[in-house]
């Protein structure tokens, strides 16, 4: 029977079917209307796979050409969308090469030759995930830009540090700007390791075994920039720990902005009332005429779900497949396509926000002058007095709780008054319990002091090659 007699004919795979699939089948298993967003990596994927075809004598010269040539129209066509995409033909590699073979062709039905569409899959998900871990470097520069922007612009400003958000020790503002920029730098070293280490090309490996037809993976491999192939086939037709890797970082990400978003809605809040988020970013509500809301961070807060479940969705993916391809692996695409689309959205919409925040500094200022942020450097006063560490902390917590009783801070406290808890304690001590004298006393490396942070910015600036 010629694939022309039978119904559902269209497939690439038809010959040994007797039966046309069941359209409620076509429905269930086509991938089309996701994948299609590989298409510029299936077509350099086809036209890097022809051209070594070419060379192994495969292909004529003028097939090739006929192939680059139908391949460079059709990728015009989706890019302007007229390509007419199928849903019987299930995917994009099959969309591609059907209406290849529609246009020039026998010349388009040797494409296929020496590759399945495992290595394919494979091929184009790699080219994709490449391209995006540079696009997330880019987005990653950018937030990193924006909170070495905001440190330059406060620095040597105060606010309180927390823990258990507690007010805890006073820091500076910079600082805690450049909590943020260490953690989106090594999101960002994350995303670099990544791409390194799936820049193996897969192409060749055919179905799970490789191929007895004369091809030259390596040449495919530096025509398509990879840095090699990949070593085993089996493993290769199986492999998505590349996909899981880039989600997991898509991830980090996510969560290190769901922290930050955490913090502006505190800060923001009238309780807090530490920054301004500009109008512009917010919204206000239907009811309260009153409100202004921060939406943004809100969103991006609520978003963190949506990137972890597609982590979770993958791992639990592969989770007890066989080795080689399954075609529960059709499944990888989308939850990659979302973490990154939101992920991407996030750290572009953050970058503007902070681009647009202001610190009410006097505020945070006032903030570390209540709660004794200076207790502390009291017990570290008293260390440096040789008094040990654990009775120092019982004495100052005793200050502590005096302060507490009568309504006031440490330094509010005479130096008779303070006597009453150690005689160890003179005159100097005023020194360590302002707030300014805590903050640049912490000059241990990676510490709050100001040269410390100073030196931090400095080389953040020039990681980034901001000029001053
Ligand atoms: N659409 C498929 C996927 O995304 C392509 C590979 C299909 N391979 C196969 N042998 N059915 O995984």
């Amino acid at each position: 029977m010629t694939e022309q007699k039978k119904s559902g004919s269209a497939k690439l795979w038809g010959g040994r079917f007797a039966e046309g699939t069941a359209a409620s089948v076509e429905a269930f298993t086509a991938s089309i209307h996701y994948d299609y967003r590989l298409y510029k990596y299936d077509i350099a994927g086809s036209k890097a796979h022809a051209a070594m075809l070419a060379a192994s004598g495969i292909l004529s010269r003028e097939e090739l050409t006929a192939i680059t040539d139908g391949l460079t129209t059709i990728e015009v066509e989706i890019t302007e969308g007229t390509f007419h995409f199928r849903r019987e033909l299930e995917d994009i590699h099959m969309n591609i090469e059907k209406a290849l073979v529609e246009r020039i062709g026998p010349a388009g039905a040797k494409l296929h030759s020496g590759r399945s569409r495992n290595d394919q899959v494979a091929l184009d998900f790699k080219l994709y995930l490449r391209d995006q871990c540079d696009e997330v470097i880019t987005l990653l520069d950018g937030i990193r830009r924006a909170f070495v922007r905001l440190a330059r612009k406060y620095l040597g400003k105060i606010m309180p540090g927390y823990t258990h958000l507690q007010r805890a020790q006073p820091v500076q503002i910079a600082h805690h700007l450049l909590a943020y920029y260490e953690m989106f730098g090594r999101d960002r070293e994350r995303m670099v390791d990544c791409r390194k280490r799936l820049n193996l090309c897969p192409l060749g490996c055919a179905a799970l075994a490789g191929t007895g037809l004369p091809i030259d993976r390596q040449q495919v491999a530096e025509s398509l920039g990879f840095a090699g192939v990949t070593a085993n086939s089996m493993d290769t037709s199986g492999d998505r720990d590349f996909a899981i890797e880039f989600t997991s970082g898509c991830t980090m990400i996510q969560l290190h902005l769901s922290r930050l978003s955490e913090e502006l809605v505190l800060w923001s809040s009238q309780e807090f009332d530490f920054v301004n988020i500009s109008d512009k970013f917010c919204t206000g509500s239907s009811i309260m005429p009153q409100k202004k809301n921060p939406d943004i961070p809100e969103l991006i807060r609520g978003k963190s779900g949506r990137v972890v479940g597609s982590l979770m969705a993958l791992i639990t993916l592969v989770k007890g497949l066989p080795l080689t391809y399954n075609r529960d692996l059709q499944e990888d695409k989308e939850p990659v396509f979302d973490a990154v689309d939101t992920i991407s959205a996030c750290l572009a919409i953050m970058a503007e926000l902070l681009e647009n925040l202001t610190f009410k500094t006097e505020r945070m200022a006032a903030a570390t002058q209540k709660g004794c942020m200076t207790a502390t450097d009291l017990a570290d006063y008293l260390v440096l007095k040789n008094v040990p560490f654990r009775e120092a902390h019982g004495i100052v917590g005793r200050a502590v709780a005096y302060c507490l009783e009568k309504g006031c801070e440490l330094p509010d406290l005479s130096i008779a008054e303070l006597g009453r808890f150690s005689e160890t304690i003179g005159k100097d001590v005023y020194e360590v319990l302002s707030v300014e004298g805590s903050v640049n006393s912490r000059i241990s490396t990676g510490g709050t002091g100001i040269q410390r942070v100073e030196e931090a910015l400095l080389a953040a600036e020039k990681q980034l090659g901001i000029g001053q």
